[in-house]
């Protein structure tokens, strides 16, 4: 299917007007230091205009290292990151913010996302958490601190919740979508509400990448699977957020623009049984949950 954006520098709109990069370069478990600062340097060398980080990744200061030594302007980069579940509620949301501003060496985010919701199951008044953190992200966006807010990992139940008590509504959500793992309901849901939809995990963490059926589709095309999940992911109009520390493997990531991928074979790539996927909800993780991000 044809798609709007032909390079990696064009854009998807957000409700508020505000554009993001069609293509963004994901940090997580990509080690805080050297690496992290490196990587995100060559990902802008090679052209990527859009970083995609979070507090829990532990690599906020790198990320900011990394984005002052590719030598590009603050403007030109839209970098975002995501809030902790450990800092939930308005006066901790408000503190949380100005912590990773200080981490990134900025002075705006251009865009902040709930990184994953209060559920039921943990946390019985999760509704009223959850609008209690977002009551902290409005008030940062309309003092200019954030360019965009939004949420990562919220489903149709999260979404209907937050929207009875949201003045500024929610510009983004961020979810796992590959094949094998869509969750096609959510990210139409989303859509449907005036959210752009992302892919975290768009390669599926490298799990997909094996898959016999998504080589020969590829193969098809003369593209890698990884290729094939990025388009994959564009021709559903959603934002893919790949991750490489490899230079050679985030050029790549990026030869996206060349082929488009036909009816049959979107609906095969949707159709997928389920191949497994990377996250889970994070209250359900095991206690050092935070030492690997997730
Ligand atoms: N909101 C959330 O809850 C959430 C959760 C998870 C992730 N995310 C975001 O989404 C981003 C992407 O997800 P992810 O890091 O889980 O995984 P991913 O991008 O699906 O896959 C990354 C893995 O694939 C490998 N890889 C990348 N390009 C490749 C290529 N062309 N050929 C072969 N292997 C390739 C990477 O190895 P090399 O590095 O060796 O190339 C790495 O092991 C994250 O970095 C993060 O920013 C958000």
């Amino acid at each position: 299917m044809m798609i709007k954006q032909n390079k990696l520098t064009d854009v998807f709109t957000l409700a508020n007007g505000v554009t993001i990069p069609c293509l963004g370069y994901g940090t997580w478990q990509t080690p805080d230091g050297e690496t992290t600062k490196n990587c995100v340097k060559m990902a802008i060398e090679a052209g990527y205009r859009h970083i995609d980080t979070a507090f829990a990744y532990g690599n906020e200061v790198s990320v900011g290292e990394g984005i002052r030594a590719a030598g590009v302007k603050r403007e030109d980069i839209f970098l975002t990151t995501k809030h902790w579940i450990t800092e939930r509620g308005y006066d901790k949301t408000v503190a949380a913010v100005e912590a990773s501003l200080k981490n990134l060496g900025t002075d705006y985010l251009d865009l902040y996302l709930i990184h994953w919701p209060a559920v039921a199951r943990r946390t019985p008044n999760w509704e009223e958490v959850n609008a209690e953190t977002w009551r902290g992200f409005e008030k940062m966006y309309r003092e200019g601190k954030i360019r965009a807010i939004g949420l990562s990992n919220f489903e149709p139940k999260h979404l209907d919740a937050l929207w009875k008590t949201a003045e500024v509504k929610p510009m983004v959500n961020q979810l796992e979508f590959h094949p094998g793992y869509t969750q096609i309901d959510t990210i139409r849901y989303s859509q449907k509400l005036g959210m752009v939809a992302q892919a975290w995990s768009p390669l599926g963490c490298g799990a997909v990448l094996k898959d016999e059926m998504l080589n020969a589709m590829a193969a098809k095309y003369g593209k890698s699977v990884a290729q094939l999940c990025i388009r994959f992911a564009l021709e559903n109009k959603v934002l893919p957020l790949p991750k490489s520390t490899n230079a050679g493997r985030m050029a790549a990531n990026a030869e996206v623009f060349d082929f488009e991928i036909a009816d049959e074979d979107m609906k095969t790539l949707m159709e997928m049984p389920l191949l497994g996927f990377s996250g889970f909800i994070a209250e359900e993780a095991p206690a050092d949950a935070l030492a690997f991000g997730e």
